[in-house]
């Protein structure tokens, strides 16, 4: 008999059931032979909570991906900029569950987990295509990811990618995600852009006096922290706790790393303007946070900084719950284990916004303004 090509009516009055598509989501946990009653209850759990963890990447993806190019957009209209951050906030709240759903996987013994590992082997959460996606999104280079191996972690996906039709479907994900980063559209690079655009002192790029008023900004600020280094140095001296020299040596470091900073030194030449009127955008916020309009833009700043920081804190909880788990063996993914995932978590892919924090000064500190009520609320959008 023909199968009835006709699609089923929807249903006339909604359920529960047929909106959420209850039957299919519960009928996913299988496994490998696709019987659920085969499975024990460990195996079970180790399904349902990979499965969980995949539909809040899911939603943490769409959500940086929409504030992604909200924040990219042409023309960012100022008012939008809650919207960023609601859905920025959003995605960090997802991957503050997602940290604490841990301490459920870690009620799998390591006997439990032993008694059906074997079967999953070469499969491993390194294969997780959305949270690579993720990563691409967010911007986290070639350079900064680390190596499977020998390896480069993508090529290593790929390989397996091009191996059954679900692999190239992932792997689409990946694809277009990289096509993104290279356009320069992922968190990074927007938020990078937005920060150059920063008014300073009321001046924005384009206008005639703009490197001026930035290098005048950056020049004044490195002077007034060279001075409170010299005073907290002199603290430190008088204590008589550490000897001169080295403290010396630690103070003269920080000032001169300070200096590379915001003249960025480190940037490639071409980009190093477009790096040092973003920095200094970014300082210029965090130095007078206090002003109305700089209200949102400081906001949207820390919601960067707390995504990043819960990603770094999956990866350090995960890390830690692997050890729990399997001790320090070869993962079934062949990396090696623990000592792999630890290493992951040292990349920072918003370093200028955590590199920032080690620059600031008290507010009585700070250069004052000459501009101030540019920044009050009864004044013009500040940014062109
Ligand atoms: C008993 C449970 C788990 C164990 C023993 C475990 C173990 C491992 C190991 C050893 C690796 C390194 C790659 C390898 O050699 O396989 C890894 C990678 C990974 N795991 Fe898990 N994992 C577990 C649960 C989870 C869960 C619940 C998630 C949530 C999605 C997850 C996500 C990941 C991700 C994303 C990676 C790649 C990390 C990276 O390369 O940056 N894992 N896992």
């Amino acid at each position: 008999m023909q199968p009835d090509p006709t699609p089923a009516p929807a249903p006339v009055v909604p359920t529960y059931w047929d909106y959420l598509q209850i039957d299919t989501l519960l009928g996913l946990q299988g496994g490998l032979a696709g019987d659920e009653s085969g499975l024990s209850a460990d195996e079970l759990l180790f399904i349902i909570v990979h499965q969980s963890y995949e539909l809040w990447f899911k939603q943490v993806l769409r959500e940086l991906k929409e504030a992604t190019a909200l924040l990219g957009g042409a023309r960012l209209d100022e008012e939008k900029v809650p919207d960023v951050v609601h859905q920025l906030r959003r995605a960090a709240q997802v991957l503050r569950l997602a940290v604490e759903q841990f301490h459920v996987m870690e009620t799998l013994t390591p006997q439990d987990f032993l008694s059906f590992r074997d079967k999953l082997v070469p499969a491993s959460g390194f294969q997780s295509f959305q949270v690579r996606e993720l990563e691409l999104r967010l911007g986290l280079t070639a350079a900064q990811r680390e190596r499977y191996g020998e390896t480069d972690a993508l090529a290593h996906i790929k390989g397996l990618a091009d191996r059954s039709p679900a692999g190239a479907r992932a792997w689409a994900h990946i694809a277009a995600a990289q096509a993104d980063a290279a356009a320069g559209l992922t968190l990074r690079q927007v938020v990078e852009d937005w920060l150059a655009r920063t008014p300073i002192e009321g001046s924005t790029p384009g206008q005639p006096e703009d490197s001026a008023v930035v290098d005048h900004f950056i020049e004044g600020y490195l002077g007034a922290l060279d001075a409170w280094h010299g005073e907290q140095l002199r603290r430190l001296l008088s204590a008589q706790l550490t000897s001169a020299a080295e403290l010396e040596a630690r103070f003269s470091a920080a000032s001169a790393a300070a200096a590379r900073f915001l003249r960025a030194e480190d940037a490639p030449d071409d980009e190093r303007d477009h790096r040092k009127r973003a920095r200094a955008g970014l300082l210029f916020i965090e130095s007078h946070r206090d002003l109305p309009l700089l209200a949102w833009p400081r906001t949207l700043i820390d919601t960067v900084v707390e995504l990043e920081e819960q990603l770094v804190l999956f990866r350090h909880r995960h890390a830690r719950m692997v050890e729990r788990v399997i001790g320090r063996r070869v993962g079934t993914g062949g990396s090696s284990g623990v000592e792999y995932l630890d290493r992951t978590t040292h990349a920072r892919v918003f370093a200028d916004l955590w590199g920032v924090r080690t620059l600031l000064m008290p507010k009585d500190r700070v250069p004052a303004l000459s501009n101030e009520a540019f920044y009050a609320f009864s004044a013009p959008p500040p940014r062109g």
